[in-house]
């Protein structure tokens, strides 16, 4: 079986995640995890909060803290949510730790050494009015390739390309809509087009791709330029070569360093269970695969400035080089991206208070029903809504209604009439049916979530959960008590084994229920395993911060044989029903919040 790396994008430290956010980067990865790990590959899946860059500061000065306060503070508080939604991560780490520094530092060495990162004088921006410089990010102006006028000076939002400053039409600063003035300033650009061959080749080896996702990679071929990988900025990780390093007004440019963390947390992971090399054969193994799952904002960043970052520093572009001490470094296997969730018709919007909270919502809602949401109606291939009312549908119709209320009547039903599992007597055409269609769903399943179909996925397990309602209703076992108890007990067993196999199917979706339905019917120990939240120091110890880990081992994907005899205890529900009244509170809420804003 081959090793799988499972690399989550690594949400900003600024605030609080919104379950947009969580659609997109958190839920898909832990489904796909899941998954591998249950079919037997030996799986690692890391990620922690981006600490760099801009975004800190601009909410670090919003709230009147230091950006590392602001980073504590934050990193903190998205533990909390992503273990709140049972998110598997083997590593959930930071960009803070010493460990990163490292091998961001190194990896920038090596592409120095190899010729892969070039300087050169570029005109930077200043503000008129104070002389400090002025972040990509809060210049403002017209994109040259779509035209739209909100567009920044990293990246437009509009077409999703990045650009410079000096692309902008009409630049004015975001702060106080001064026009921005350029000055000269050395940065060290990554040479692109030198790297611009490999990247074709190794792109046009990925051909089973999303296609929106490919076409989008492959669009970004045709304008490859030297990229600035460093930043007129005091916070972030020291540029390592001399007369650069001391400089506190320079700094590696914070994608630069992000996506390196796949590689430092699994460096970090192998340095945590003691076994130093272990992350090497989910990087350096030609057998193993690396899944990356984000929002399609980071598109670029996945499919270009990390594959270049990877070629550059095995030695493999124009200029030649060799592989530094970490490498040679395996290039990604697929990027799985996500399209945006919007919310009642809104983008999502932190500032504008467009938003809910993980936090909040799983005050008021347990996780299931969410990540259930997310992996039926999410955006898995285009944009979609999240609607109170459709959640609330969701929720009561397909979950309460669907696949509790099978488990609630199949155990109720033993627990009443037999306390335990029964035995099964001579099988019927549709007692085989129904076994052989819960049995086969095991393969169409795990091809579907392997090839990241996980809305298709999760439809056909819930059609599975359809077929064994119907059988129950139409074997109606509570009829034949009296008149045929050895037909009562086949039935339910063919129930409690439908809904055994139904568990295993829809675990990587909803683990918290795949446990407590494990344990209605009387199975004990670990099915679905979740992550755990541990306090840690660094390399250089200091203050501990949260890191999530776990393990991982729990149930296999296959049929597991229920065992007759095991004792099934009345059930309490699994899912909880919702009054049709949360919707119109919640949009209240919203509301309240949107104007408040
Ligand atoms: N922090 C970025 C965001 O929230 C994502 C970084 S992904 C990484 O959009 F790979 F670069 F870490
Ligand atoms: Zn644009």
């Amino acid at each position: 079986m081959r090793p799988v790396l499972t690399a989550v994008a690594w949400p900003y430290a600024n605030g609080p995640r919104h379950i947009g956010h969580v659609s997109g980067f958190g839920v898909p990865s832990d489904v796909f995890s899941r998954f591998m790990r249950m079919s037997g590959h030996d799986v690692l899946m890391v990620s922690g909060t981006d600490e760099h860059g801009t975004p800190i500061l601009v909410q670090a000065e919003h709230e009147g803290v230091s950006p590392k306060q602001l980073a504590d503070r934050y990193n903190r508080v998205i533990v909390e949510d992503l273990h709140a939604l049972g998110l598997s991560y083997d590593l959930f780490t930071r960009t803070s730790t010493r460990n990163h520094y490292a091998v961001a530092q190194e990896m920038f060495r090596t592409l120095h050494r190899n010729g892969y990162m070039v300087s050169r004088t570029m005109l930077g921006a200043i503000s008129p009015s104070t002389g400090r410089t002025l972040p990509d990010r809060f210049i403002e102006g017209t994109c040259p390739i779509c035209g739209y006028d909100g567009a920044r000076g990293d990246q437009c939002d509009s077409c999703g390309n990045q650009l410079d400053p000096t692309d902008l039409g009409n630049p004015r600063s975001r702060i106080n809509g001064e026009v921005p003035q350029f000055v000269e300033t050395e940065h060290f650009f990554l040479d692109l087009p030198a790297l611009a061959e490999a990247l074709g080749a190794w792109l046009s080896t990925r051909t089973d791709w999303r296609p929106n996702v490919l076409k989008f990679s492959l669009n970004l071929l045709e304008d490859l330029r030297p990229r600035a990988m460093t930043r007129d900025i005091d916070w972030g990780i020291p540029v390592p070569l001399p007369g650069w390093e001391d400089n506190p007004a320079k700094r590696l440019y914070v994608w630069f360093d992000a996506v390196i963390g796949y590689l430092s947390a699994s460096v970090e992971w192998a340095r945590r269970r003691g076994d130093d090399d272990a992350w090497r054969r989910f990087w350096c193994d030609p057998q193993a695969r690396s899944y990356y799952f984000m929002g399609k904002d980071n598109i670029t960043f996945h499919s270009q400035i990390w594959p270049a970052e990877l070629l550059g520093y095995n030695g493999r572009g124009a200029r030649g080089g060799s592989p530094g001490p970490l490498g040679p470094l395996q290039l990604p296997t697929e990027v799985v991206s996500s399209e945006f969730l919007t919310m009642e018709g809104r983008k999502f919007s932190s500032s504008r208070g467009v938003v809910i909270y993980v936090n909040d919502f799983l005050s008021r809602y347990d996780a299931d029903p969410l990540r259930y949401f997310i992996a039926v109606a999410g955006p898995e291939a285009q944009d979609t809504d999240f609607t109170w009312a459709e959640f609330l549908r969701r929720n009561n119709d397909e979950l309460v209604a669907g696949w509790g209320n099978l488990v609630n009547r199949t155990a109720s039903l033993i627990a009443a009439n037999l306390g335990a599992i029964p035995a099964a007597g001579e099988l019927t055409v549709e007692d085989r049916r129904l076994l052989a269609e819960t049995g086969n769903a095991f393969a169409t399943i795990g091809e579907l979530i392997g090839r990241h179909r996980q809305k298709h996925a999760i439809s056909e397990a819930m059609r599975v959960v359809g077929e064994a309602n119907k059988y129950l209703s139409d074997q109606a076992p509570w009829k034949l008590k009296e008149a045929d108890p050895v037909r009562m007990g086949t039935v339910l067993h063919v129930a409690a084994q439908a809904i055994s196999d139904a568990n295993t199917l829809l675990s990587p979706f909803l683990p918290h229920a795949a446990q407590t339905v494990h344990e209605t019917f009387g199975g004990t120990g670990t099915f679905s395993p979740m992550p755990e939240i541990v306090e840690v120091t660094d390399l250089d110890d200091g203050t501990p911060y949260p890191v999530l880990m776990g393990d991982y081992t729990g149930a296999s994907w296959a049929s597991e044989p229920v065992r007759p005899g095991t004792p099934v205890a009345p059930p309490t529900p699994i899912f909880r029903k919702l009054d049709p009244s949360v919707v119109a509170e919640e949009l209240a809420r919203l509301e309240a919040r949107a104007d408040g804003a």
